[in-house]
């Protein structure tokens, strides 16, 4: 059923120039952007977004990294957009996504802290609404 999902271009996707590419490979796969905004999120709101993360050893580099720049925030919709979406980031870790994904073919580990992996997707319709309203 028609669903909508948040979509972060991080920092290191805007820094590199991505956002388009990103974008064109959304609206290949045939998702509608529902809204598009440029965010440079204060640390208030990145703490709310990523609570579940907070303590672990990635959380502080992680904050820091989310607010080294502007992200670009999208509000996504269509039929099984979460899962979708999710599918097109590819995995966490950029080294071992699949290729054919967007972190599988423009990300990598560039040795720091914190994974730099260009996109954010919600992972459930819970988190997509906790964080839709948190970003929009
Ligand atoms: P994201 O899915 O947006 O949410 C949590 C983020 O933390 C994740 O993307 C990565 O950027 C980062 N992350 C997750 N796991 C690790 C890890 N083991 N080491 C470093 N960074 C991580």
């Amino acid at each position: 059923s028609t669903e909508e999902t948040l979509v972060l271009v991080k920092p290191d996707g805007v820094a590199r120039g991505l956002t388009g590419a990103i974008l064109a490979r959304i609206e290949a796969k045939g998702y509608s952007l529902v809204d598009v905004r440029l965010v440079e999120p204060d640390r208030a709101k990145l703490e709310r977004h990523y609570a579940e993360h907070e303590g672990k050893p990635f959380y502080e580099p992680l904050l820091e990294f989310m607010m080294s720049g502007p992200s670009v925030a999208i509000r996504l919709a269509g039929n099984r957009v979460i899962e979708g979406f999710r599918s097109l980031a590819g995995t966490t870790d950029p080294t071992s996504a699949a290729p054919g994904t967007i972190r599988g073919d423009l990300g990598r580990d560039w040795g720091l802290k914190v994974q730099q992996n260009l996109v954010h997707g919600s992972d459930s319709p819970e988190s997509a609404a906790r964080e839709l309203e948190i970003w929009f």
